[in-house]
């Protein structure tokens, strides 16, 4: 299939395009560049053996979008495109709402002047809000503690409404869980800009020397040692239940939700230790005050993606440590060296 991937040099995106490569499918990634670096179309070319074609534009430009949507011929859209920084969104709603939300808007309206009614949509368990029951189920009451998560369940919204309207649409929601680790090869990776708000980027680059020492965000939680517990699923994973998700979606009429995740929980001291296992140091960290609108845990009930879609997570925390280290080990300036 002709695959358009918005946002597809970014993290996710630009694993997710390699694995379609791999798979025998063209993707035409389109991404504005504003989180990502170009030199990942390199990477993906030498680990695909072949380049895929990209454009520089926005989602938000429904002109270009029904362009290159006939031109390539699209057959299905994997949206990964959108800001995802909480603390931000909560500074700047606005340009949360424009991005994801009109951004999705646009890239709806495009498809359906041209025709392509198959779309991934990259979702979040933020959607979950504040949930205190585990682990989460696709069913759960979904709510939203800051701007980032309204965007998610906005788009969300949006989706059911069309699923319901038009029936030509094929319609599939992820919601990934905690999305970390790298290409196993070290030669892609997430490289955040300016001081990493997530847990994995942090402890690796404490563990390269960029940083001093971890900040543990509360260690009196009720889970088993006082830190926050999260579903973390490893990046090749997350890229296989898109190509799953494909296969099961299109040409199937609906809106189809699905967690990616797991299943299981690892605390922050957890993931710590098995970072400090895959680099080989004891690795520093300080218990400071929790993080204003952290959850104390979260996780999955996988169960629906397994049985509709064929697709669980094969990769192990250890993995997911080892796989970042010798991507941040070898890149510790992302993909701009
Ligand atoms: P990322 O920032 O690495 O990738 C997003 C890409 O979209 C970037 O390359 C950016 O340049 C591009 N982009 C943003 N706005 C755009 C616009 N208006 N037009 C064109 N391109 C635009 O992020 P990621 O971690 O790869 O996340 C991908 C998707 O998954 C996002 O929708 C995110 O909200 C969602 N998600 C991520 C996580 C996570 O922890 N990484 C968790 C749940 C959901
Ligand atoms: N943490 C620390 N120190 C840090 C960073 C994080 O102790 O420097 C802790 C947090 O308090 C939390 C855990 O590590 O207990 C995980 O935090 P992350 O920031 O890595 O991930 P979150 O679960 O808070 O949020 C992530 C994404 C959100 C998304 C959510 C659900 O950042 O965008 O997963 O998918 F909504």
């Amino acid at each position: 299939m002709n695959i358009l991937v918005t946002g597809g040099t970014g993290y996710i995106g630009s694993l997710t395009s390699l694995r379609l490569l791999e798979a025998g499918h063209r993707p035409v990634l389109l991404d504005n560049l504003c989180n990502s670096h170009p030199a990942v179309l390199d990477r993906i070319a030498t680990l695909g053996g072949s380049r895929p074609q990209f454009v520089q534009g926005d989602v938000r430009d429904r002109a270009l979008l029904e362009r290159v949507l006939a031109e390539a011929q699209i057959d299905a859209v994997i949206h990964f495109a959108a800001l995802k920084a909480v603390g931000e969104s909560v500074a700047q709603p606005l340009a949360y709402y424009d991005n994801n939300v009109n951004g999705t808007l646009a890239l709806l309206h495009a498809m359906q002047t041209v025709g392509v009614r198959n779309l991934v949509f990259s979702s979040s368990a933020t959607v979950y809000g504040a949930a205190e029951q585990m682990p989460l189920y696709e069913d759960a009451p979904l709510s939203a503690t800051n701007p980032y998560g309204q965007s998610k369940l906005m788009v969300e919204h949006m989706l059911a409404d069309l699923a319901v309207a038009d029936p030509r649409w094929s319609l599939t929601a992820l919601r990934y869980f905690n999305p970390v680790g790298a290409h196993p090869s070290g030669l892609m990776g997430e490289h955040p800009q300016g001081v990493p708000n997530n847990l994995m980027p942090y402890i690796a680059q404490v563990a390269v020397g960029q940083r001093a020492s971890l900040r543990v965000f509360g260690n009196t939680y009720p889970t088993p040692d006082g830190t926050g517990v999260r579903d973390f699923i490893h990046v090749m994973d997350l890229a296989d239940g898109h190509l799953a998700a494909l296969q099961h979606g299109v040409g199937r009429p609906g809106l189809h939700v699905f967690n990616l995740g797991s299943g299981q929980g690892h605390s922050v001291l957890e993931v710590l230790a098995a970072f400090g296992q895959a680099c080989g140091k004891n690795l520093p960290f300080d218990i400071v005050p929790p993080r204003p609108g952290d959850v104390a845990s979260s996780w999955a009930d996988p169960r629906r993606a397994r049985e509709m879609l064929g697709w669980h997570t094969t990769r192990s925390l250890a993995d997911m440590c080892a796989d970042t280290w010798r991507w941040q080990s070898t890149h510790p300036q992302g993909y701009s060296v």
